[in-house]
């Protein structure tokens, strides 16, 4: 079948299966002999990016719904993602630069993890903390609506209150409620509740809003909003579920916000699209990926995905791929209405951290997982471990090493004994953090998930799921005083 371990983005992203492949784990007859559902998946796939559908797709309101996920990588007319609407997030982060103090990005799930994932990737370590010339004139950035905790919340507005008081002079902050819906619980009330603080306390405070959302004033109150108060709006595209959103304005709107490089981002997006499109078979990184999963869970049990980034900046990554994964195939039905319970727990680990907690479960626990390790090469600072202690011998193994090293060898030593035991796990490697391999490897997590929902055959789209609960918590909500 050509398996050479390894494979990926000559240069950039690489996909390291070996451990998944053998006696034991997934076979290679296994693989052979689900070639032609795969082939069925690439060829479906290939027609979302072509004609915007999946097969038996529908909205909420049980009409069919585009899927355009693959689009927001190609700046086009009618896509997500335009030369327009690129210039104006671009004209947007030129205009915050050296004028606002901070944003507030006001969202949850999918309106909020993107935005974080690029925040924790792209900005430096305590941004917040920096002062602004280091921080290229960009704001602070702080997030809100991501749960109803009014303790939180007051936290940050006393936070921000205190900053204006240090300052002497009211603070510039941008509001930036995010919300597809323009409709959900957290988001809303938070909102409300940080504009008016601010808006009865204009000695520490200017405040503008800038909304995004689906540009529909009857969905969307926040985009009735939006228009009735003059604020700027960015939409959220029909076509777009916000999971799959980091791409498009809402993660866009972050990377603006810290003079990110959108089209580089973009780029490598491209690059992982092209690929996933135009190669065949086991060539095709997503695909290959969402082969082994769902055969790791069919032959050998393996419901449990725990991806684990190496270096801190990774932490919200995973938890962005949490709801990616447990969302779009966490299935009761699949497409033709049969039950199958179908979906993979995922879990969010951080080496070298969790190999102090979880890798004991890992390595010895029950025979139910993929350990998916994420490695970055080379760390955007070198830290080389001084050494005040010389006469100390045990700490000479780490004296004169740089950190990174460090983590390398961490992260090996866990997959060597991963594998010693014949347990599943498979690495992502990406050269460096730059916008570029991170837009690679964003489309190949999205590709993956939607060839795993072909070879399931399970909507990734919906989450039908979510409404049970909201149905309940909405009539109680409305009986309480
Ligand atoms: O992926 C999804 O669709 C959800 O996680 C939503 O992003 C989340 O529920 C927030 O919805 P909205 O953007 O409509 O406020």
């Amino acid at each position: 079948m050509g398996l050479t371990g390894s494979t990926g983005i000559k240069g950039g992203f690489q996909f390291r299966y070996q451990n998944l492949i053998g006696a034991g784990r997934v076979t290679e007859e296994a693989l052979q002999a689900l070639q032609p559902a795969m082939d069925r998946a690439a060829a479906a796939v290939r027609e979302i990016r072509g004609g915007g559908f999946s097969k038996a797709h529908l909205s909420k309101d049980g009409t069919p719904e585009h899927v355009y996920f693959p689009r927001q990588a190609y700046l086009a007319e009618g896509n997500p993602n335009d030369e327009e609407s690129v210039r104006r997030l671009e004209e947007l982060g030129a205009a915050w630069k050296d004028t606002v103090d901070a944003a507030v990005f006001i969202g949850i799930g999918g309106s909020y993890l993107g935005d974080k994932v690029v925040f924790d990737l792209a900005a430096k370590p305590y941004w917040n903390q920096l002062p602004k010339k280091e921080r290229n004139g960009y704001p602070q950035i702080y997030f809100a609506g991501n749960n109803v905790d009014g303790t939180a919340l007051q936290g940050l507005m006393r936070h921000l209150t205190l900053q204006a008081q240090h300052v002497g002079h009211p603070l510039h902050i941008q509001l930036v409620p995010i919300s597809k819906s323009g409709t959900t619980m957290e988001p809303l009330t938070s909102f409300a509740a940080l504009l008016s603080y601010m808006r009865k306390h204009p000695e520490w405070f200017v405040t503008d809003i800038t909304a995004v959302t689906v540009l529909d004033a009857e969905a969307s109150l926040l985009y009735r909003l939006a228009q009735e108060n003059n604020w700027p709006a960015f939409s959220i595209p029909e076509g777009i579920g916000g999971r799959f959103c980091i791409l498009s304005n809402p993660g866009l709107l972050m990377c603006a916000a810290l003079g990110y490089d959108i089209r580089s981002l973009l780029e490598g997006a491209r690059e992982m699209s092209e690929l996933c499109l135009a190669a065949e078979g086991t060539d095709n990184p997503a695909l290959l990926n969402a082969a082994l999963k769902f055969l790791a869970a069919e032959k050998l049990g393996a419901d449990i995905e725990v991806l684990m980034g190496y270096g801190d900046a990774l932490q919200c990554l995973g938890a962005w791929y949490v709801q990616l994964l447990a969302e779009s195939l966490g299935k009761r039905l699949d497409r033709n209405g049969k039950t199958a319970f179908y979906g993979r727990t995922p879990v969010v680990a951080v080496g070298t951290t969790d190999m102090h907690s979880m890798t004991q479960q890992h390595q010895d626990g029950k025979r139910n997982k993929v350990i998916q390790f994420l490695e970055v090469e080379k760390p955007a600072e070198a830290l080389v471990v001084d050494n005040p202690f010389p006469q100390e011998k045990a700490f000479s193994l780490y004296a004169g090493k740089e950190m990174n090293v460090l983590l390398q060898a961490a992260l090996t030593a866990n997959e060597t004994a991963l594998t010693e035991d014949g347990r599943l796990n498979a690495r992502y490697v990406l050269p460096e953090l730059s916008p570029r391999y991170i837009g690679q490897l964003l489309m190949f997590l999205m590709y993956s998930i939607a060839y795993e929902g072909e070879l399931a055959d399970v909507d990734a789209y919906d989450q039908p799921g979510v409404e049970a609960y909201k149905r309940i918590m909405k009539a109680e909500l409305a009986k309480a005083e």
